[in-house]
């Protein structure tokens, strides 16, 4: 089992499409092991956007990611990082093919909607930087056994 950070963004929030996404996700099969709502600081974009700090689109990022209140995901499934990527789609939501996430609803390359981790390393260190251990859960649902055979890896 895998978990990926999600950051449902300001402009997913603005634009009241957090529950139609998230049900995306919910529909696919992942299991949501925790959730919040907060407001980024410019220390926690910086922290978090470390790699793009002096690219030249860093201040208009920061301004964007701390311009109103997100809510950030951990998401639970098998390959859980490469298929949230994947419907995701391309960064640019101008570039992103339609049926995926920024591709059905996003025209930005800025405004894409929806971040998330895109390999392990950076799930673990986002799931650090957003979440407490204590946040987090461990829980059965259901249907698990119903959703996928029991000795089913990923890929
Ligand atoms: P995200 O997946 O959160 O990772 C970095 C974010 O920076 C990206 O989504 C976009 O919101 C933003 N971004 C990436 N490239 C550019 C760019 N060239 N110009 C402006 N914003 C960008």
């Amino acid at each position: 089992m895998e978990r990926t950070l999600i950051l449902f963004k300001p402009d997913c929030v603005q634009r009241r499409l957090v529950g139609r996404i998230l049900a995306r996700f919910e529909d696919k099969g992942f299991k949501i092991v925790g959730m919040k709502m907060l407001q980024v600081t410019p220390e926690l974009a910086k922290r978090h956007y470390a790699e793009h700090v002096d690219k030249p689109f860093y201040p208009s990022l920061e301004k964007y990611i701390t311009g109103s209140p997100l809510v950030a995901a951990v998401l639970e499934g098998l390959d859980a990082i490469r298929v949230v990527r994947e419907m995701l789609g391309a960064t640019s939501g101008l570039k992103a093919q339609a049926g995926t996430i920024r591709g059905d609803f996003s025209l930005s390359r800025q405004m894409n909607l929806v971040h998330a981790s895109d390999g392990p390393e950076a799930a673990k260190r986002e799931i650090d930087i957003y979440f407490r251990p204590e946040e987090l859960f461990d829980y059965s649902l259901a249907l698990e056994p119903w959703s996928r055979a029991e000795d089913e890896l990923g890929g």
